[in-house]
C-alpha cells in the first residue's frame, strides 16, 4: 500500500493501524475510553491487561466485528467508520485472525477451516491442498485434518485456528490468546511460526496478559486498564525500555 497522508505518521513513518480517541460503549459499559495508538507496519505489538481491560473488544474494533462508538480507526489506509460493505470481504483477507474461542466452523473438518481462507482467495485446488496440508503439518496436526472441531481438543481447535489464521499469508496477523489453551511446547512452536510471519513481513497484534511471555520474546506493549491506554513500552530481552 502506497503512503498516504491517512497510514503516514507525524514523523513520516508508515503507521498499519492508527487509533485516534477511540470509544466504544456496550450498552451503557464504557468498554473503551480515549484510545490513540499508532501500529507500524511489521511491528510486533502486545496488547496486554488484567481480564475484563478491553484487549478482545480492541481487536474486534480492527476486524470490523464491531464499529467504535466515536473515533477513527484507519487500517492499512483505510477509514474503518467509512468502509463500504462490499469492500469488506477484501479488507478481511489481509488479515488473520486467532480468536481467542476460535470461532473454527462445527460443521467442517480441520482442513476445511483452514482451506476455505484459500478458496475465497479464489486459490486452485491443488495449491490449496497443498498450503492447507504444509500448514496443517506445520502446526503438527497434519494428521487431525479430517477431525470436526468438537472432536479435538481445546489446545488442537488452537492451533487450527493458528493454522486458518496465517494460511493465507496475511499482512496482518490479529492473535486474541493464541497460547490460552496450549501446552509449553506447542506455545514454544507456534511462537516460533509467529515469529517467522513476522520475520517475513507480516505485522503481528497479539493480546495477552501473559507478563513472562512479554518479557521473554520482546517487543512493543500497550497496556490496558479498564478500558483505558495505561502504559505503553517496549521490552527488550526482558527489560522494559521506557516509553514508546
Ligand atoms: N457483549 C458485551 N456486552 C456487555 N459487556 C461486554 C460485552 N463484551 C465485552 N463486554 C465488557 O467489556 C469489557 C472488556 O471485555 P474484553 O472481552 O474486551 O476484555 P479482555 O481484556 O479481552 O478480557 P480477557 O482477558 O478476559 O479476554 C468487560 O468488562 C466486558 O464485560
Ligand atoms: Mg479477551
Amino acid at each position: 500500500m502506497e503512503k498516504t497522508p491517512d497510514n503516514e505518521t507525524e514523523d513520516g513513518k508508515e503507521a498499519i493501524a492508527r487509533f485516534f480517541h477511540v470509544f466504544k460503549k456496550i450498552g451503557a459499559n464504557a468498554v473503551l475510553e480515549d484510545i490513540t495508538l499508532d501500529i507500524m507496519r511489521n511491528q510486533f505489538v502486545f496488547v496486554s491487561g488484567p481480564s475484563g481491560a478491553g484487549k478482545t473488544t480492541l481487536l474486534s474494533l480492527l476486524y470490523l466485528k464491531d464499529k467504535a462508538t466515536q473515533g477513527n480507526i484507519i487500517v492499512d489506509g483505510q477509514n474503518l467508520s467509512r468502509i463500504r460493505r462490499k469492500q469488506i470481504p477484501a479488507f478481511r483477507r489481509k488479515l488473520g485472525i486467532i480468536f481467542q474461542d476460535y470461532k473454527l466452523i462445527p460443521t467442517k473438518t480441520a482442513f476445511e477451516n483452514v482451506s476455505l481462507v484459500l478458496e475465497a482467495a479464489g486459490a486452485k485446488k491443488k495449491l490449496i491442498q497443498k498450503k492447507a496440508n504444509a500448514i496443517l503439518r506445520s502446526v503438527g496436526m497434519e494428521e487431525k485434518g479430517q477431525a470436526y472441531p468438537l472432536s479435538l481438543s481445546g489446545g488442537e481447535q488452537q492451533r487450527i485456528a493458528f493454522a486458518r489464521a496465517v494460511v493465507g499469508d496475511p499482512e496482518i496477523i490479529i492473535a486474541d490468546e493464541p497460547f490460552g489453551s496450549l501446552d509449553e511446547e506447542s506455545a514454544a512452536s507456534i511462537l516460533k511460526l509467529l515469529n517467522g510471519y513476522h520475520s517475513r513481513g507480516a505485522t503481528i497484534i497479539l493480546a495477552t496478559h501473559d507478563k513472562e511471555l512479554i518479557k521473554k520474546r520482546g517487543g512493543a506493549v500497550i497496556s490496558l486498564s479498564h478500558g483505558r491506554i495505561q502504559q505503553r513500552g517496549n521490552y527488550t530481552r526482558g527489560h522494559r525500555e521506557g516509553s514508546l
